[in-house]
């Protein structure tokens, strides 16, 4: 198989580029480790910054977006039993956030790739990276017992931390800076009626608290906890009563609780890896850099990577001009 561009990584920053880069004529395959129930499975972010936003739009899959997301002028910060509230629009110059989970976005992402007949191979094991240094890099990958070969002119690596494209850089050739904090994020996903209109981000002696949410019935709430507390062993019950005894009395006492659907716990880290290009490939989003989710700007970052990379290969494809490829990096 041959095709312009290979996508490692079915997250919101592969699809969006595969999604922005098919729109202008530019052929694409993405490669995703799991299966597209597991990926839409994983809850992760909440709030998207502008530019993600404005992405979205741009790849025209923002419509649901603006309708079903609700925008945030501010939020407030709870300290020492009272609730302080920040004015984001104010501060920012006029800004403000969207509450849209990015299980939705990236379903919306995958039905618009979809609409296209973007090739986008689930559940495609083992993929490795060639020749990245040459003027003809491949990647191979497994499905259904077949390998499969992919030529292409340029690799995109966003398949997140874990994933196998910065793992192919000569370890010479790149960089790594990286804090792992001592703790992670207990969060819980309720079908209840958020405890305020706005979030609420906790200091408390007994640790950090995030009360958030998916929309007016649907809650996302975190605790922060050792890293070596696993979410069995925290019951509903215990959870509920940890998160109340952090919040200041005026919102604890009107949390409504309920069952939990959904309760992980996610380790939190910063990390940076450069050069984010090495030869035809280049890393993207959380492939290259994590922040912890703490200032909710995961998703920004990699829709910054996306929007330079997309203009860097138009550029390349349709002007043959190579200098948005060439300063990718230092850029991003
Ligand atoms: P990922 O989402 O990690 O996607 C990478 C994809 O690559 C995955 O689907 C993975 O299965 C696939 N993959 C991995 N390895 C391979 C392989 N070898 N081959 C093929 N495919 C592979 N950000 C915000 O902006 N706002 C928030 O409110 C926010 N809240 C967060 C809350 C939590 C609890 C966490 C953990 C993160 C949060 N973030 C938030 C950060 C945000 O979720 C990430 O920045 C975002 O997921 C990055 O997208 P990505 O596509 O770069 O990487
Ligand atoms: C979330 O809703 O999951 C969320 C919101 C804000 C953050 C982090 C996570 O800062």
């Amino acid at each position: 198989m041959k095709v312009q561009v290979c996508i490692i990584g079915g997250g919101p920053s592969g699809l969006l580029v595969a999604q922005l880069l098919h729109l202008r004529g530019i052929d694409t395959i993405v490669l995703e480790k799991h299966s597209r129930e597991y990926v839409l499975a994983r809850v992760r972010a909440g709030v998207l910054e502008r530019g993600f936003a404005q992405l979205m739009r741009e790849a025209q899959c923002g419509q649901r977006m603006d309708r079903e997301g609700e925008i945030h002028d501010g939020f407030e910060i709870a300290h020492d039993g009272v609730l302080e509230r920040v004015d984001l629009h104010k501060y920012s110059g006029g800004n403000s956030v969207i509450v849209y989970g990015q299980t939705e976005l990236t379903r919306d992402l995958y039905e618009a790739r979809d609409a296209l007949k973007g090739a986008v191979i689930h559940d495609a094991e083992d993929v490795a990276l060639f020749d990245l240094a040459s003027d003809a890099p491949y990647v191979t990958y497994r499905h259904g017992g077949k390998t499969v070969r992919v030529d292409c002119e340029y690799v995109i690596g966003a398949d997140g931390f874990h994933g196998v494209s910065r793992k192919s850089i000569p370890s010479d050739k790149l960089r790594e800076y990286e804090k792992i904090f001592p703790f992670g994020w207990l969060g819980v996903l309720s079908r209840t009626k958020p405890v305020s209109p706005e979030l609420i981000y906790v200091k408390h002696r007994r640790g950090f608290a995030l009360c958030s949410m998916r929309s007016q019935v649907l809650s996302r709430y975190y605790i922060q906890v050792p890293l070596t507390d696993t979410p069995d062993r925290w019951s509903d019950d215990a959870f509920w009563a940890e998160l109340k005894s952090r919040l200041p009395d005026e919102a604890a006492n009107r949390l409504i609780t309920g069952p939990s659907i959904e309760k992980s716990v996610a380790p939190l880290r910063s990390f940076v890896a450069e050069p984010m290009r090495y030869g035809r490939l280049f890393l993207a989003g959380d492939a290259a850099h994590i922040v912890p989710p703490t200032g909710a700007k995961g998703l920004n970052t990699a829709a910054s990577d996306v929007y330079y990379l997309y203009h860097a290969l138009l550029s390349h494809y349709k002007k043959r001009d190579d200098s948005g490829l060439d300063g990718y990096s230092e850029k991003a």
